[in-house]
């Protein structure tokens, strides 16, 4: 039997080789970011750090975006835990962690473990504050987007299609999903964080609009 220190570093070695060199957010970093996280979210809100870890880890080896559908990733995902992982439990809870984590347009189930809660939070805490502005505007750029279109408007409601097939503009992304995450948050510890980040990025495309009107003068942004 692998014991945990050698699952997870086989984990890292898995997912470094999955995501290598992705441009669209997910990154070794992302997932690296996610995990410290997590596991000190486990720390605060009880929960096992094994579960919180290797799911941090996995989460988005399985992406629909990374594969060439949701169930391919889902089973590369079940044949490694096949592979290295010997207790079915820890197994079926991070495969239903990561089949139910991810944000979807807001159309996924609730999480019902707290591991659950807490990778999941992890993971939309790292799209929003300053890391979460670069991502978006690094993800537009990987898709060849404007960062802005003054007279176009984000999208209200939308349906899983809808929200994946946007070709919005990284300022709409704002909109469509990263300031709806405050409210989506399911730890204590994570709608703290959360709420630190919604504030910032809120100064920040207050900020973007008066720069781009010219209006970030010493006036405070008041019409001379
Ligand atoms: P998740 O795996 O958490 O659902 P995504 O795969 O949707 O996240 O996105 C990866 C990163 O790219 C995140 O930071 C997210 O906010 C950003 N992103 C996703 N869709 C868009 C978009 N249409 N425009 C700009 N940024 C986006
Ligand atoms: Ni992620």
């Amino acid at each position: 039997m692998n014991s945990h220190i050698d699952i997870i570093e086989r984990a890292e070695k898995f997912v470094k080789e999955q995501l290598q060199n992705d441009p669209s957010g997910h990154d070794w970093w992302h997932i690296h970011r996610v995990r410290v996280m997590a596991l000190r979210m486990a720390k605060k809100e009880g929960g096992n750090e094994f579960i919180c870890e290797l799911a941090s880890l996995l989460h988005d080896v399985a992406d629909e975006k990374l594969n060439l559908s949701k169930e391919a990733g889902m089973n590369k995902v079940m044949d490694w835990l096949n592979e290295y992982v010997t207790d079915i439990e820890i197994r079926e809870q991070v495969l239903l962690i990561i089949s139910t984590m991810s944000y979807n347009g807001g159309h996924n189930p609730p999480m019902n473990t707290i591991e659950g809660q807490i990778v999941q939070d992890a993971d939309r805490l790292d799209a929003l504050g300053a890391i979460g502005i670069a991502r978006t505007f690094a993800y537009g750029g990987s898709k060849g987007r404007l960062m802005h279109i003054p007279e176009s408007t984000p999208r209200g409601v939308m349906s899983q299609e809808e929200y994946r097939s946007s070709e919005g503009t990284a300022i709409h992304h704002f909109y469509e999903k990263l300031f709806k995450l405050k409210d989506l948050m399911n730890t204590e510890y994570g709608k703290l964080i959360a709420r630190q980040r919604h504030e910032y990025m809120k100064e920040y495309v207050e900020q973007f609009y008066a720069e781009w009107d010219a209006k970030d003068d010493a006036w405070n942004g008041e019409q001379q």
